[in-house]
C-alpha cells in the first residue's frame, strides 16, 4: 500500500502533466485552426469585397486583364553567332531565344524591334490605333522623332495638370569603352516629355545636360547617367531629380541630385555621393502619401537593396537605412503603393539582357520585404521569364482606377541603345498569390501583382475622370 501510495502521487502528477500538456497542445491546435478559419473567412470576405469593387469600378480595366499569347518558334542553335551576343548570354533557360533577341543579325529581331514603318505616331492619322500602346514599337513625339526617355519615370504635376516623362536621352552611337565594358552611349542628358493623356508626348528638351569639356564633372559625357526620377517637394516648391551617376566602368556607383523651379527645367546639378557610404547602382525614389520620400538602390555589388528616407528638402539621404532583399541580387527597383501596402517590381542582374521580374511586398516601406513571385502573365513562358524581353523602370498609378497601374519597362537594344524600345503594360493588384509564401504557414499574406501581356492595348476610355 505504502509503495502504491508512494508511487501514486508521482504517477498522478505525471498523468496530470501529460494531460495538461496535451490539453495545451490541443488548445493551441484549436486556436490555430480558429485563427486560420477566421483569417481565411475574413480574407475571403475582403477579397470578395475587393473583387466586387473591382468588377463595378474597373469593368473597363478588366478587359486589359485578358492577355495575348505569343507563338514564337525557337530556332535550332546555329553554329555561328555574334560573339557579342554570346558574351551577353544570361545564365537562365531559353538562351537560344534570348540569343536571337540580342543578336543584331538575327532574322527574329524585327519581332522585338519592328522598324519605323510600324512606329506609333500620334500626330499622323492613327485611325483605329488612336491611343493604342504597342509594346516594343517605335514611339514618336509630337515632332515625329523617337521618344528618348529610357530608364525613366513619370511625374504628375498638379499645378499644370500635366504628366512629365523623364529619362535617359540616348541618341548617340553605341560603342564599348573597352573590351570588357558594357555597351554604352555618351551622356547627352535627361530628356523630358510632357503629356495630358499619357499617349501624345511633346519634347520639352534636355532638362539636365551633359558636360562636354570638364572631364572631372560627374556629368561629363564619358561617364554614366542612368534611371533619372523626379519628385516635387511641396515644402520647398522645387522639383528634385535623383539619378544613378557612374564612371565608364561602373565603379563610382553613386547617386546624383539636381533641382529645378520648373518641371521642364533647367535642372541645376548639385552633387553626387555614395548614399549611407555604400555603393549604389540601379536606383529609384518614391514619394509616400505623407510627403516622406525614399531612396532605394542596389548595393553591396548588387547583392541587396538599401532603402532610406530623404531629408525634408529631398536633397540628401538621412542616416536611417535598412538592407532589404539581402542576397537576392535584384536591381531596377520600381515602387508603388496600394491600400496601405507597398509593392516593388525588380529585375535580376544581367546587364542589358532581359531576365525574370519579381514582385515584392511590404507592410512598412522600410521592410521587411517579401518576394511574392513573377508578376508577368500571358505571352508565353519565355515572355514571362524575360519580363516580355524588357526591364522595369517605373510603375504609374492610373487615376480613377485604384489598384490599376501602368508598368513602364525598357526593351534594351544593346547593339544600338538609342533604338531601345518602351514596353508599357497594364498592372493590377488584386486576387490571391499563386502559392503561399514559404514562411506564411498557409496564410495568404499578400495580394497578387499581375502584369498582363498585350501586343496592343489602350487605356479605358474614361480613365482619369474623377468620380463624384
Ligand atoms: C543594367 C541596368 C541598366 C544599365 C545596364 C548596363 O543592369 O539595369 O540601368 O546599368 O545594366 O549594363
Amino acid at each position: 500500500m505504502r509503495m502504491k501510495n508512494k508511487y501514486r502521487k508521482p504517477n498522478t502528477l505525471r498523468w496530470n502533466a501529460g494531460s495538461r500538456c496535451s490539453l495545451l497542445v490541443w488548445s493551441l491546435v484549436g486556436f490555430l485552426v480558429m485563427l486560420y478559419l477566421y483569417t481565411f473567412i475574413h480574407d475571403t470576405n475582403v477579397k470578395n469585397e475587393e473583387h466586387q469593387m473591382h468588377i463595378s469600378h474597373h469593368l473597363q480595366f478588366r478587359e486589359l486583364e485578358e492577355v495575348e499569347e505569343e507563338n514564337l518558334q525557337i530556332p535550332a542553335p546555329r553554329g555561328k553567332r555574334s560573339p557579342r551576343a554570346d558574351k551577353r548570354r544570361p545564365r537562365k533557360v531559353h538562351t537560344s531565344l534570348i540569343d536571337e533577341f540580342l543578336d543584331e543579325s538575327s532574322k527574329l529581331r524585327r519581332i522585338f524591334f519592328p522598324d519605323e514603318t510600324t512606329a506609333i505616331d500620334p500626330m499622323n492619322g492613327t485611325g483605329n490605333d488612336t491611343s493604342c500602346y504597342y509594346p516594343g514599337r517605335m514611339w514618336l513625339d509630337t515632332e515625329g522623332n523617337p521618344i528618348q526617355a529610357h530608364g525613366g519615370g513619370i511625374l504628375y504635376d498638379e499645378k499644370t495638370e500635366t504628366y512629365y516623362w523623364y529619362g535617359e536621352f540616348k541618341d548617340g552611337p553605341t560603342y564599348h569603352a573597352h573590351k570588357r565594358g558594357a555597351a554604352r552611349v555618351d551622356v547627352i542628358g535627361v530628356g523630358c516629355y510632357s503629356s495630358k493623356d499619357l499617349w501624345i508626348w511633346k519634347n520639352e528638351g534636355i532638362v539636365l545636360a551633359a558636360e562636354e569639356k570638364n572631364e572631372t564633372h560627374d556629368l561629363h559625357k564619358l561617364n554614366v547617367l542612368e534611371r533619372p526620377k523626379v519628385i516635387y517637394n511641396n515644402m520647398t516648391g522645387k522639383y528634385v531629380m535623383w539619378m544613378h551617376i557612374d564612371d565608364v566602368n561602373y565603379t563610382k556607383a553613386s547617386v546624383g541630385v539636381a533641382i529645378s523651379n520648373s518641371p521642364t527645367g533647367p535642372f541645376n546639378y548639385l552633387y553626387s555621393k555614395r548614399p549611407h557610404g555604400f555603393d549604389s547602382r540601379d536606383m529609384t525614389i518614391f514619394k509616400d502619401d505623407d510627403g516622406v520620400a525614399y531612396l532605394i538602390y542596389s548595393s553591396e555589388d548588387n547583392s541587396e537593396l538599401h532603402i532610406g528616407p530623404l531629408n525634408e528638402e529631398y536633397l540628401d539621404v538621412t542616416n536611417i537605412m535598412r538592407r532589404i532583399l539581402v542576397g537576392q541580387h535584384r536591381e531596377a527597383p520600381a515602387l508603388f503603393k496600394h491600400q496601405g501596402t507597398y509593392y516593388m517590381i525588380t529585375s535580376g542582374c544581367t546587364g542589358w539582357a532581359p531576365n525574370e521580374a519579381l514582385a515584392h511586398a511590404a507592410e512598412s516601406i522600410m521592410g521587411p520585404w517579401e518576394t511574392i513571385g513573377n508578376p508577368c502573365v500571358g505571352g508565353n513562358k519565355i515572355f514571362q521569364q524575360t519580363t516580355f524581353f524588357s526591364q522595369g523602370t517605373f510603375v504609374l498609378p492610373l487615376p480613377g482606377f485604384p489598384g490599376s497601374f501602368i508598368v513602364m519597362a525598357d526593351r534594351w537594344n544593346p547593339a544600338d541603345l538609342r533604338d531601345s524600345r518602351y514596353v508599357w503594360l497594364p498592372l493590377t493588384v488584386g486576387g490571391r498569390v499563386d502559392e503561399p509564401l514559404q514562411y506564411s504557414f498557409g496564410f495568404p499574406l499578400w495580394s497578387r501583382v499581375s502584369i498582363y501581356w498585350h501586343k496592343k492595348w489602350r487605356l479605358p476610355r474614361r480613365w482619369g475622370v474623377k468620380e463624384s
